[in-house]
């Protein structure tokens, strides 16, 4: 009588949520600093680390000091970086030279951080962004309607020959032009370097998320314009069936680990790859979707612990395996308790 209010169920799921063991029981998804890639700025010079403006606790670093925070990024768990240059703007040109030349910034950087931290992966971006004065990721056809395919990815091979000889361990071609992973696997195999593995940007979407990062490495100002149209060669943020077409392409042109990029709002393209090859995936959280967090964690908006764990547990629940993100270290040290 006085119970019969009381439900007749059989299944209550609220059961293994009653304290923090239960819950902690029946985790499906745990976050390890190991799954974490960090992203690093380099730049040249003697100066101070430089602040990102529209990436709050996001700087850019000399070399010396790169090769400090990879000691610490190590000393947390954090087993590869992916290192991006800004260039002086006097070094860019239309076609994007300063990518191949022997002393460029990122070859000493990636020379110094596996000279110092041996035992840290390192990885760096192969496209021309940070090289050209108009920001696109390759070199423009002469009468600059469109990026050359061919001519793009045929820099882009030598460029990853030049990466993989000062030691990187994976090359990340980000350019999206056609063919591109098989001709710097075919570039690399003939220079002796078979053991250099490609993280395939596989799935990189035209996303407005980039913005940011257009400022941290100069390619926004060069361009005059954070909001680059790159349509014409990454995909169509509507489109899920043309990730796995450009996934099966990657595979069969040797990409070792293949990567969806944004993250957060692609979450649904991370689990299609997944159920549609073995290979590893990565995600990329990217510039936008770290500076959201920051910016309404800034206004008080938000919780900013809470919110980057949930953001990147929720990425790798959804299939990936490791996660590029600029809550790295942070995330790491708060891990490691
Ligand atoms: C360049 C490149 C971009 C990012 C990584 N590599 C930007 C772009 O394609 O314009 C974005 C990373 C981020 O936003 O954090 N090829």
């Amino acid at each position: 009588m006085s119970n019969s209010f009381k439900l007749n169920l059989v299944q209550r799921p609220r059961r293994l949520r009653r304290t923090a063991e239960l819950r902690a029981l029946v985790e499906e998804t745990a976050l390890r600093p190991a799954d974490l890639i960090a992203p690093v700025f380099v730049i040249d010079g003697k100066g101070r680390p430089e602040p990102i403006e529209s990436m709050p606790g996001v700087f850019r670093y000399t070399i010396p000091d790169l090769v400090k925070e990879c000691g610490s990024l190590r000393k947390l768990g954090i087993l590869a970086v992916a290192l991006f240059p800004k260039l002086d703007p006097r070094l860019k040109d239309e076609d994007g030279t300063a990518a191949l030349r022997e002393d460029a910034l990122i070859l000493r950087a990636v020379r110094a951080v596996k000279k110092a931290v041996p035992n840290m992966i390192v990885m760096t971006d192969i496209a021309l962004d940070p090289y050209t004065t108009h920001g696109h990721d390759g070199v423009l056809l002469s009468d600059r309607s469109d990026v050359d395919n061919d001519r793009t990815v045929a820099i882009l091979a030598k460029m990853a020959v030049l990466h993989a000889s000062a030691g990187v361990d994976l090359v990340a071609p980000s350019d999206m032009m056609d063919g591109r992973v098989g001709a710097i696997r075919r570039a690399l195999d003939a220079a002796d370097r078979e053991g250099t593995a490609i993280m395939a940007y596989t799935a990189k979407y035209a996303s407005a998320y980039y913005g940011p990062f257009r400022d941290a490495v100069g390619s926004a100002k060069a361009s005059g314009t954070r909001s680059l149209d790159k349509r014409g060669y990454q995909l169509n943020p509507a489109n899920r069936r043309e990730a796995v077409t450009e996934l099966r392409l990657d595979e069969a042109e040797g990409a070792d680990i293949v990567m969806v990029k944004p993250a957060g709002l692609y979450l649904d393209i991370i689990r299609e790859l997944r159920f549609a090859t073995r290979k590893p995936i990565a995600a990329y959280q990217v510039s936008g979707e770290y500076s959201q967090i920051q910016a309404a964690a800034r206004l008080g908006w938000l919780d900013l612990a809470q919110c980057r764990r949930e953001s990147l547990v929720s990425i790798k629940r959804a299939g990936a395996n490791m996660i590029l993100t600029y809550f790295a270290k942070d995330v790491a040290a708060e891990l490691n308790g």
